[in-house]
């Protein structure tokens, strides 16, 4: 039994037993009476006075209060649920102490809170829907089952913008019309590159990943790198993309490289036959320690790939004259 329910039990029992009181009051005894006050008066405090969840509770549902923020997303659940959960009352508790947090005034962090609470797939089945109508607040605000068709309304609005949604905010200049769920910075390729037939060692461009857009915590002092060479005098050749410095072993599944001349924005191109090699690999960067002072050639780190993938040069018509620059997004990031 849920630690709430055993209160709701013990409170209808100790009303019914206040209502047997109060029909034979005259008959009993002054002692009796005081003993009923205070067991109602401490279970409807423990009922209705926003009583804090178990703590396993609490942890089970802010660690999943996490992904990435849709603009569309996030403006629907403002101008719907969340205003409704203002006036309908919810907030005296969901905005101020008892999770799930879902109406409190950082519309960003109520955001992230109900999104657990919502069945994204199946709109009609989310949580909170019967949460709104089921009594568990021991008040008005949440006790009658006939508004769960309203909220029901509210979150299919939500589910909608949020599947129409573009995606995540790519890097820096945005543009693409689909990207991937985490984006880096852009990186200039260096305007002298190694050659393919060359047995010098391949050229490196390096990411910090605390730019990396959501952050993503084990990876806040990490960096990617990714080899790359001159192909053939119209594509570079990306290999060997390399994590290090990340606190945990992290599995990646997907991988886009977009290059784009210097003189545009957005985030760029990848060919659509070539340019696609690591779009769909799964892969683990073990832990790898971040050298003090980063080598010029490849860091020693696993690569997550070792396929190599090609990109037309974007600008000027001699490789890397402009020069171009390189975004990666990953699909996938745990
Ligand atoms: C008087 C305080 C109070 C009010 C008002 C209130 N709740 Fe709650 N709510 C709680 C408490 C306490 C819990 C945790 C205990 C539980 O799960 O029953 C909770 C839990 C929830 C949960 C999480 C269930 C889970 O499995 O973790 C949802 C969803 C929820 N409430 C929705 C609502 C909605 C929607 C409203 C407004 C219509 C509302 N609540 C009004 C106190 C309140």
């Amino acid at each position: 039994m849920k630690f709430i329910d055993l209160i709701k039990n013990l409170t209808t029992k100790t009303l019914a037993v206040t209502t047997f009181t109060a029909k034979t009051l005259a008959t009993k005894n002054l002692a009796t009476l005081l003993l009923t006050s205070v067991i109602l008066f401490g279970a409807i405090s423990l009922n209705t006075g926003c009583a804090q969840k178990p703590a396993a509770q609490q942890n089970a549902n802010s660690s999943s209060s996490t992904g990435p923020v849709s603009a569309a997303g996030l403006a629907a659940f403002q101008s719907g649920l969340y205003a409704f959960a203002q006036t309908q009352g919810c907030a005296v508790c969901h905005g101020n102490s008892n999770a799930p947090l879902f109406a409190v005034t950082d519309v960003n962090a109520a955001y992230l809170a109900a999104k657990p609470f919502v069945n994204f797939t199946t709109p009609a089945s989310s949580l909170i829907i019967t949460y709104a109508g089921n009594g568990h607040c021991g008040g008005t605000s949440c006790s009658s089952p006939a508004i769960d068709p309203t909220v029901q309304g509210l979150i299919t609005t939500w589910v909608n913008a949020e599947n129409a949604a573009p995606p995540p905010a790519p890097g820096p200049g945005g543009g693409a019309t689909s990207g991937p769920a985490y984006m880096t910075g852009s990186v200039s390729l260096p305007t002298t590159l190694a050659t393919l037939m060359s047995s010098a060692t391949p050229s490196v461009i390096r990411f910090q990943l605390s730019a990396l857009k959501p952050a993503v915590a084990s990876l806040s002092n990490a960096i990617l790198e990714v080899e790359v060479r001159n192909e053939n005098g119209n594509e570079y050749r990306f290999a060997n993309p390399k994590i290090a410095g990340n606190t945990v072993a992290v599995n990646i599944a997907g991988l886009h490289l977009y290059v784009r001349s210097a003189a545009t924005t957005g985030i760029g191109n990848e060919d659509p036959n070539t340019g696609l090699a690591w779009a769909t690999i799964t892969g683990t960067a073990p832990i790898f320690a971040r050298p003090g002072t980063l080598p010029a050639g490849p860091l020693g780190a696993t690569p997550l790939t070792t396929t190599p993938l090609f990109d037309p040069i974007q600008g000027g018509s001699t490789i890397n004259v402009t020069p171009d620059v390189v975004t990666i997004g990953f699909g996938a990031i745990n």
